[in-house]
């Protein structure tokens, strides 16, 4: 099995983080990593209101581990949910879904009494971070 050796290393990841980081974690909290995105058309300030890497295999290839390290917790490895939070296969495709993930992954998301249920990525990803994870999340759409 895949997952066993993952959630290990997740933990190391999580200890790791947790010694070396003079930040106090929230339980359950994993501190974002910045994602590499040395490759990539560089986007600028102004944020796209469409995914300008669509079906970018570069992209796609750093979205995957962008979405690995930073996602996969939640949302399930290979975008496929294990009920924790949604599956992010049934999004809406194209610059229609796209608002909505960017909404998502640049403010996080709350429960009414103020409790984080995702964290908000805006100021530790790029944009050209978030949109490479969103091509590669896409990319998983048409294998269903
Ligand atoms: C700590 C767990 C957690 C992590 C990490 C996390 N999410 Fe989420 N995400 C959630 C939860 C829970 C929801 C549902 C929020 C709600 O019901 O309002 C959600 C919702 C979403 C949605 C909207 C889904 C829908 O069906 O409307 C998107 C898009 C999304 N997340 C993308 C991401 C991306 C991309 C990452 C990684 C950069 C990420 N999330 C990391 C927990 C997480």
């Amino acid at each position: 099995m895949f997952v066993r050796p993952f959630v290990a290393a997740l933990a190391a990841a999580i200890l790791l983080i947790a010694t070396d980081n003079t930040r106090v974690l929230a339980h359950g909290d994993v501190t974002p990593q910045p994602i590499d995105t040395a490759g990539l058309e560089p986007l600028g300030d102004e944020w796209r209101k469409e995914n300008p890497y669509r079906d970018n295999a570069k992209a796609i290839e750093i979205g995957e581990s962008g979405y690995t390290q930073n996602c996969a917790r939640c949302h399930g490895l290979e975008v496929i949910s294990g009920g924790l939070a949604p599956d992010l296969r049934h999004l809406d495709k194209g610059p229609v879904g796209d608002e909505w993930f960017m909404e998502r992954i640049r403010h996080g998301a709350k429960k009414t009494d103020g409790t984080t249920i995702m964290p908000a990525f805006e100021g530790t990803f790029s944009q050209e971070a978030m949109w490479a994870i969103r091509a590669y999340v896409e990319s998983k759409f048409s294998e269903q």
